[in-house]
């Protein structure tokens, strides 16, 4: 029937599988960044947690959306989009950002203010390997001039282009680029089913952080 849709389930990779937290998350941590390190899923785990990244937006407004989260280094969070993007605009004139992570059925949220630097061509094209053959061809075929397309001829694009390039993995398009975020604030937000939830906040000093336990 007309305007209905099929039952064909499209694969996005992405998972926001928690990792492990510290025995007892009243005691501050000497490093947030190692604490970060454990409630991460490991970086091998092909299922990349979902996050929000929000950027300054060029009108003025905040802007959100979703991305995976390719990698955690211990010292930066890494993700992964297209050089046409509003996003990469919008770093580009400011490169201040927000990151945002939930695991609702444990309660657990972390928050992030950092900095967002671009990656080298070489440094992108290693997460490009890593993604799965949907995501890589949707970062070959995904653009504003196939966007305007009828669905008929978006498809039709995209099998023409899957059936011309069956090599695995593709090599990266031009358009693929990516960013690392170094935090400079970092908020844990853990909840609690007894009581209120805490807020354990760390902010980066010279060399080293601060910590706060806040409510919220
Ligand atoms: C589950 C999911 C995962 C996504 N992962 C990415 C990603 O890793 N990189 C990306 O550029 N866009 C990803 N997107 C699409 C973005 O949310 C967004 O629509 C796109 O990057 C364009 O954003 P912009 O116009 O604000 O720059 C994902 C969307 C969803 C729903």
């Amino acid at each position: 029937m007309s305007g209905t849709t099929d039952e064909t389930p499209i694969i996005i990779t992405s998972a926001n599988r928690f990792g492990a937290d510290v025995a007892d998350p009243d005691f501050p941590v000497d490093d947030p960044m190692a604490l970060l390190g454990l409630w991460l899923p490991e970086n091998e785990d092909e299922l990349r947690p979902l996050m929000t990244l929000s950027t300054l937006g060029l009108d003025g407004y905040p802007d959100s959306r979703h991305l995976l989260l390719s990698a955690f280094d211990g010292e930066a969070l890494y993700f992964h989009t297209s050089t046409k993007s509003r996003k990469v605009a919008e770093i580009d004139a400011d490169p201040r950002v927000g990151l945002a992570l939930v695991w609702v059925e444990i309660g657990r949220q972390l928050t992030v203010a950092g900095d967002a630097v671009l990656l080298t061509g070489e440094e992108a094209a290693i997460a490009y390997r890593a993604r799965s053959r949907y995501l890589q061809l949707l970062a070959w075929v995904s653009s504003d001039e196939v966007a305007a397309l009828p669905r008929e001829e978006r498809l039709a694009r995209w099998n023409d282009f899957a059936t011309a390039h069956p090599e695995v993995p593709l090599e990266a398009p031009e358009t693929w680029t990516g960013y690392k975020v170094i935090p400079r604030r970092l908020t844990f937000w853990r909840g609690d089913a007894e009581g209120p939830s805490t807020r354990v906040e760390y902010t980066r000093t010279g060399d080293g952080w601060t910590v706060e336990r806040i409510a919220g």
